[in-house]
């Protein structure tokens, strides 16, 4: 039987969104394609709706009925977080990404601390606190290095990985600003970090290749946290045996535990690991696809994306059969940042170069990137994901580089170590 065609609407605006969307183009069961709102980079291969307030769960729900959608593909947490999932099904549309309840294992730390401790999945030992005093008491008598971490949707920023006693107590007081506010205080785990994202419908479980991203401004990996300055796939780091670990010790316990507790998780669980000497850990789940590691490991999918995600909203992931990856070979994510982020920076740079990056071999997410009088312009913090494939990991970091030095916009700024740790190995 083959399946019918569908039109598809992906949520967002970002890198991310613009990989998932040029992936989804390449289906055969998609017939249009619509990204809300997108970004010019996608005009190519999807149509942006630029009339609907994304933030109105009720315009996306009434755009997609009004445009026969089968399937809503929800990028951010922000939506998730707030419900768009909720309401697509309530609407009768199928979607990929998990309920309100389901989201809150990336919407609130506690939740997804006090779950992980409740079904005696590994990650590190915390206290929560809604008292500055009673955080502040505990963080003196545990001592540093140690993690403060606030409870909400953050952004990137919520978290303090504090050397110091001192330290730790600044970013308390800090987030207990603000009334009502919970901190999670947790152990400081040593190790390596890697990122394993999987598909998942509630009841099977597919990890997709593992990738290691790249969350601080500088390179050697210090300065401030961002969304993620560049990453890699497959991290070597993730060998197959802890591949295998992390499947039987995190995620399928994870999605068994959420099904179990009435709140069943499918779309895309994404692990953020520390591998320790004590064995894989849980930094944090965050409940869609990473940015950047979805530029580097959609790339690397050997499959349709899109009969993966409907299978995910079906609930038929079982019956799917193996999920395909190019054998291999490996991809290259890097970032060109506007100057001044994470912090304050300026927009409308215009940005040249990106036909001669794609003549070297590179593929260019856009993410904020917007068009002003003809030109394409700078309009956000990461403004560009440049991203090459090679059989040699260090290839397609040096191809990726070779497109990064084609592009330029003022105040360009971009890593020059993407992959420094897995290169050696
Ligand atoms: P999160 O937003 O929870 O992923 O935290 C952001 C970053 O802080 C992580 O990617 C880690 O680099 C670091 N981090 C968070 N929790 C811990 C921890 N318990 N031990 C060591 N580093 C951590
Ligand atoms: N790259 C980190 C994230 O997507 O949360």
């Amino acid at each position: 039987m083959s399946d019918a065609k569908m039109n598809i609407l992906v949520i967002g605006s970002g890198g991310r969104e613009h990989a998932l969307a040029w992936k989804l183009r390449q289906s055969e069961l998609c017939d249009k394609l619509f990204v809300l709102p997108g970004n010019p980079g996608m005009k190519n291969v999807a149509e942006l709706v630029t009339n609907v307030d994304a933030t109105d769960n009720a315009a996306v729900v009434r755009f997609a009925r009004d445009n026969a959608v089968g399937l809503v593909v929800v990028g951010p947490e922000a939506p998730l977080v707030a419900g768009l999932a909720d309401e697509c099904r309530a609407a009768g549309l199928k979607v990929f990404g998990p309920t309100k309840a389901a989201a809150q294992l990336e919407g609130s730390k506690a939740f997804a601390k006090n779950l992980m401790k409740k079904y005696n999945i590994p990650t590190a030992r915390y206290e929560i606190f809604n008292d500055a005093g009673r955080a502040r008491a505990y963080v003196r008598q545990t001592g540093a290095p140690i993690v403060v971490k606030a409870d909400g949707l953050a952004a990137g920023k919520g978290v303090v990985v504090a050397a110091t006693v001192d330290e730790a107590v600044a970013a308390i007081d800090g987030i207990m600003t603000t009334p009502g506010a919970k901190i999670v205080v947790e152990e400081f785990m040593n190790g390596e970090e890697a990122s394993l994202l999987a598909f998942t419908d509630g009841e099977t479980i597919v990890p997709m290749v593992a990738a290691q991203d790249h969350k601080r401004i500088f390179d050697g990996d210090k300065g401030a946290n961002t969304g993620g300055m560049g990453a890699y796939a497959p991290a070597p780091v993730m060998t197959a045996a802890l591949i295998d670990e992390t499947a039987k010790k995190i995620l399928e316990p994870t999605i068994a535990a959420m099904k179990k507790e009435g709140m069943p998780y499918s779309g895309c669980l994404y692990a953020g690991l520390m591998i320790t000497d004590d064995g894989v850990k849980v930094v944090e789940f965050n409940c869609r696809f990473g940015d950047p590691e979805t530029q580097v490991v959609v790339p690397l999918l050997n499959d349709d994306l899109a009969k993966i995600m409907l299978a995910c909203a079906d609930g038929t992931l079982g019956a799917y059969g193996q999920i395909n990856w190019r054998e291999n070979e490996s991809a290259a994510c890097v970032v060109i940042a506007s100057a001044g982020y994470p912090g304050a920076y300026e927009k409308n740079k215009v940005i040249t170069g990106l036909p001669e990056a794609y003549e070297r071999g590179c593929m260019v997410f856009q993410a904020g990137t917007k068009e002003l009088n003809g030109e394409l312009v700078t309009d956000g913090g990461r403004v560009l994901a440049v991203v090459a494939l090679d059989e040699n990991l260090a290839q397609a970091v040096k191809l990726a580089y070779g497109g990064v030095g084609e592009i330029d916009f003022a105040g360009a700024y971009y890593r020059k170590d993407i992959a420094h740790r897995a290169l050696p190995r």
